[in-house]
């Protein structure tokens, strides 16, 4: 099982992390254009380059021969790539009208002789990986004043001496790469002295049997500036180490910082590097994707230095890609105590399914740890048999990223033991959330759960404490303004890579900053959705479907935009079919075609002529009863924005729950299933789609829970029989009664609100303010009935609602037009 697990910790070493290009944003801005013409069979540089070409990629093609004046149509050139080319010969004067060079790489190349460069400008110059003999440097390297990044490589090139880097001694290069993965044959003393402002180097060079001759590297760079040591393939699979490779770190008096990189590392050398570097000043040390090989029966041994009682000066250890040679648990005997100033340790993508007992847990100072990348999971991470009465007693971060985590609850309550945990990273696991209840640590106030399939649920489990939450790519399909007010300390919101479809506008979050929406379904955003957000700085919204219509006007003519980190870049239209694809910047309505007064008047004009309409038949028809349908009307039309968001944001099986008295059941049986069905609404019908056995109040919240709308069919029957399950149900869930406005009262019989008993509170104040449709006798009347509710159950899409309610009152006009020739 567990040779299984680092199997796949092996297979997962093979994806490697992507070299990025140095320097590039000394030339160009990210947005800037770059010409990459890599890749396209090139025997020479194109001569049709635009004039003021600033970066040119060259790379990987078959360029051999840079002759003079083969660049002199560029003379604004700042970033030349001339990578993979076979390049065997470079003129001097190639580059005589190109001064602003400052990033030069013409690595994997064929240069037998480091070339002559007369560019004053260079920065960063990588010369690495070509076939020269030797490493001596030119004398045109003496006017690199700002060169401060130097990489030189070959396998021919096995030697070091003093002359070779003579040339560089008054350059302020902080940076010096040497050595092809080759083993280094002899280093004359004093040549890396000479690099006084120093600060890191790498060597990616081997010293086997010759460890003398690393530690007078050690030596020379410790005349110099030099913190940091790189060390490349440093120990080869074969590699016979006679004498101590440390010895020198001991007396290094500035270096602090020495990492390992693609090599071969020994439990028996880990040993040997922590007795040396112990009384040193080294604070960090890194093992990047290194294989490990047990070679000690105790595996990594390190007790204490004897006759020091000191606790050394490390800080941080990390290890980043373990390959492990054997199949078993590394072993480790170590004192705890004598890293009692560690506060940062890493070890990740190294197969960990376990964690070993009082080992981490233990380390007194801790303050960050990062275990991510491994394969570990909630019995692996808190293993049963380890004792956890003070664990991580100083644990600041703690990062789970990309391991097998299953269960947030589970999780919640094994963080309360860490007294000090403020932040938790918890992305790429396999987190669900299955209505367990969750119970955070109060100072836990970061969490991130990117990238983990979790949808809505995951709202239930969080903190009221937290000020930061990650949950982009976590299958959320709404957020509601009730989810916000559960998290007052928010701060930074991101929910990138979801399926939102509408911001509502009750969202009410006084102390959000942060607010990350793209990559959503989003068509607009409306400045009652930003109203509850007063602290926001940055609102990330970009690769929405926006809808250019009037729905996005506010938000590109009045929308403050330095608050928008992408605008205009990736702010896209998608409909109407028309602006598809054009850039929502661009979109430039008429003013007067989506400002509210045009539009109000437009709606003022049109309720007129209805008001007319119905006034002609006020006196000929029940006038009352009308004037109250129209009342509906207007506020069904009102509300639809706001109801849209609700419809649109969650889903739900019926349009309705229908609640009724059995007394009623005839009414409700032959005319409003059928007609309302009928209309293509569905229904959950109370007895019908009951679950038999189910406690009638469970089978009310499923139902009304699922259902967009409660539809009550009121008489004296339903409020003596079946009222007070009602009263019950809206004293538990306080939520419901918020959003009143997903209530439907139909009266079939006038019933006086004074009529209804002082206990039912809640009906009484529902008759008082809720709109309701009564229940007409006159056929008519039924036609205008229907129609009304049809439209309030359908209150979804707000364009549908306005087309819908306009049709049904063209229809209805026509009808009462038709009942009134008659
Ligand atoms: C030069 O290009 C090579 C190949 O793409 C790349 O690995 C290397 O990092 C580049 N050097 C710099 C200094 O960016
Ligand atoms: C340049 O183009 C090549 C393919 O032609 C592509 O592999 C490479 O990623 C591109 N580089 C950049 C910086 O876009
Ligand atoms: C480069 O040449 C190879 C073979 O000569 C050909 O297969 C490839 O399509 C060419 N690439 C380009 C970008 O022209
Ligand atoms: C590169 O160009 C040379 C001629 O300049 C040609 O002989 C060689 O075959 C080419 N190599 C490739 C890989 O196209
Ligand atoms: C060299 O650059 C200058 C502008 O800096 C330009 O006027 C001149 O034509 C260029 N030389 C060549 C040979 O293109
Ligand atoms: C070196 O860089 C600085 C700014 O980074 C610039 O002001 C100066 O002119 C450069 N020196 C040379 C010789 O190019
Ligand atoms: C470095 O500068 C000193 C004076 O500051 C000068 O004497 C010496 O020749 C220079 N060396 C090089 C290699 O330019
Ligand atoms: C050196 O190590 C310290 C302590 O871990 C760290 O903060 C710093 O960033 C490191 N410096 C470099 C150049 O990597
Ligand atoms: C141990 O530390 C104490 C004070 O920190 C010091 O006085 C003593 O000399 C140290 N002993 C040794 C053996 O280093
Ligand atoms: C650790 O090493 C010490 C000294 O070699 C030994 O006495 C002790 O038993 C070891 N502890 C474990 C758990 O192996
Ligand atoms: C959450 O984790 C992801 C993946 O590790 C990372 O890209 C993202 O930046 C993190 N979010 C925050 C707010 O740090
Ligand atoms: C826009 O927002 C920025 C940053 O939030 C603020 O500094 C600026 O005053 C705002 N501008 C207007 C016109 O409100």
């Amino acid at each position: 099982m567990h040779a299984i697990s680092l199997y796949i910790a092996i297979i997962c070493l093979l994806a490697f992390v992507k070299n990025e290009d140095k320097g590039t944003e000394k030339c160009v801005t990210s947005r800037q254009p770059k010409s990459n013409l890599s890749n396209q069979n090139l025997t020479k540089v194109p001569p049709n380059l635009p004039k003021d070409t600033k970066y040119l990629d060259l790379s990987h093609n078959n360029i051999s021969i840079l002759n003079g004046g083969d660049l002199a149509h560029l003379p604004q050139l700042c970033f030349l790539k001339l990578t993979h080319n076979g390049l065997r010969y470079l003129s001097p004067s190639a580059f005589t009208n190109s001064t602003q060079i400052k990033v030069l790489n013409i690595s994997y190349n064929s240069l037998e002789s480091i070339p002559v460069l007369p560019l004053p400008q260079l920065s960063i110059l990588d010369i690495s990986s070509n076939l020269y003999d030797k490493y001596t440097l030119g004398s045109s390297f003496e006017n690199f004043k700002n060169l401060s990044y130097l990489s030189l490589g070959s396998p021919n090139a096995i030697v070091v001496n003093v002359n070779d880097f003579t040339p560089l001694r008054n350059t302020s290069l902080e940076w010096l790469i040497l050595g092809d993965g080759n083993k280094l044959q002899s280093y004359e003393s004093g040549s890396f002295a000479q690099l006084r402002s120093l600060q890191v180097m790498t060597l990616k060079l081997s010293f086997c049997q010759h460890y003398d001759m690393f530690k007078a590297v050690l030596m020379d760079l410790d005349q110099t500036q030099t913190k940091k040591i790189k060390l490349v393939k440093f120990f080869p699979r074969i590699c016979s180490i006679t004498s101590n490779p440390f010895e020198g770190l001991k007396k290094m008096r500035l270096l602090t910082n020495i990492t390992f990189e693609d090599t071969w590392v020994t439990s028996s050398l880990i040993t040997n590097l922590l007795e040396n570097a112990f009384d040193s000043r080294l604070q960090e040390f890194a093992f990047v994707n290194i294989k490990y090989n047990e070679d000690t029966p105790d595996g990594v041994q390190f007790l204490g230095v004897p006759g020091s009682n000191g606790t050394g000066s490390i800080r941080s250890i990390i290890f980043d890609k373990v390959l492990h040679y054997q199949y078993n648990y590394p072993k480790f005997n170590i004192t705890v105590a004598c890293f009692n100033k560690m506060t940062y340790l890493k070890f990740s993508g190294s197969g960990m399914n376990i964690s070993p007992c009082n080992l981490i847990s233990a380390i007194p100072s801790l303050k960050i740890l990062d275990l991510s990348d491994n394969l570990l999971t909630e019995s692996g991470f808190w293993w049963p048999m380890c004792s956890y009465t003070e664990v991580f007693p100083a644990l600041r971060q703690l990062s789970l990223s990309r391991n097998s985590f299953v269960s947030l609850a589970f999780i919640s309550q094994k963080t309360q033991q860490m007294k000090a945990l403020q932040s938790l990273d918890l992305s790429f696991n396999s987190i669900v959330v299955r209505g367990e209840t969750c119970s955070w640590p109060t100072q836990l106030t970061e969490l991130n759960l990117s990238n983990n399939n979790l949808g809505n649920t995951v709202f239930q489990c969080l903190s009221p404490h937290f000020q930061s939450i990650d949950l982009s790519k976590t299958a959320i399909t709404a957020i509601t303004g009730e989810t916000l007010l559960n998290l007052p300390s928010l701060r930074h919101l991101y929910l990138s890579y979801n399926s939102i479809l509408v911001l509502p506008g009750d969202l009410r979050a006084p102390n959000l900053l942060t607010l990350y929406v793209d990559q959503n379904s989003i068509t607009s955003i409306s400045q009652s959705s930003l109203q509850g957000l007063p602290r926001l700085k940055s609102l990330k919204a970009n690769s929405n479907p926006f809808s250019c219509s009037c729905d996005s006007y506010w938000f590109v003519t009045a929308m403050n935009k330095s608050k928008l980190p992408d605008w205009p870049w990736d702010y896209r239209c998608s409909t109407p079919p028309s602006f598809s694809g054009k850039r929502l910047e661009e979109y430039n309505p008429g003013s007067l075609s989506c400002q509210p007064l045009p539009q109000a008047a437009t709606g003022l004009s049109v309720i007129f002529v209805i008001v007319a309409v119905f006034g002609l038949t006020f006196y000929a028809c029940d006038g009352v009863w009308y004037t109250k349908m129209l009342w509906v009307w207007i506020r069904v039309k009102r509300r639809g924005n706001q109801e849209a968001s609700r419809l649109l944001g969650a889903s739900f099986h019926y349009h309705a729950f229908v609640s009724y008295s059995h007394h009623d059941s005839l009414w409700v049986d032959t005319q409003l299933v059928p007609t309302l069905e009928g209309a293509g609404l569905t229904l959950c019908v109370h007895e019908r789609d009951f679950v038999p056995g189910d406690w009638i109040l469970d089978n009310i919240i499923n139902c009304v829970e699922g259902s967009y709308k409660t539809l009550f069919v009121l008489s004296k029957n339903f409020i003596q029989s079946e009222w007070c399950n009602y009263e019950l149900f809206f004293a538990q869930h306080r939520a419901l009664s918020v959003c009143q406005d997903s209530l439907i009262c139909v009266l079939l019989e006038p019933i006086p609100a004074d009529s209804i008993p002082r206990k039912f509170l809640k009906l009484r104040s529902l008759l008082r303010q809720q709109t309701y449709l009564e229940w007409p006798g006159d056929e008519y009347k039924q036609q205008i009935f229907w129609a009304s509710l049809k439209a309030l159950l359908r209150t979804g899409d707000k364009c549908m609602v306005l087309k819908e309610v306009a049709t049904d009152i063209a229809d209805t006009c026509h009808l009462l037009a038709q009942g009134d020739q008659a």
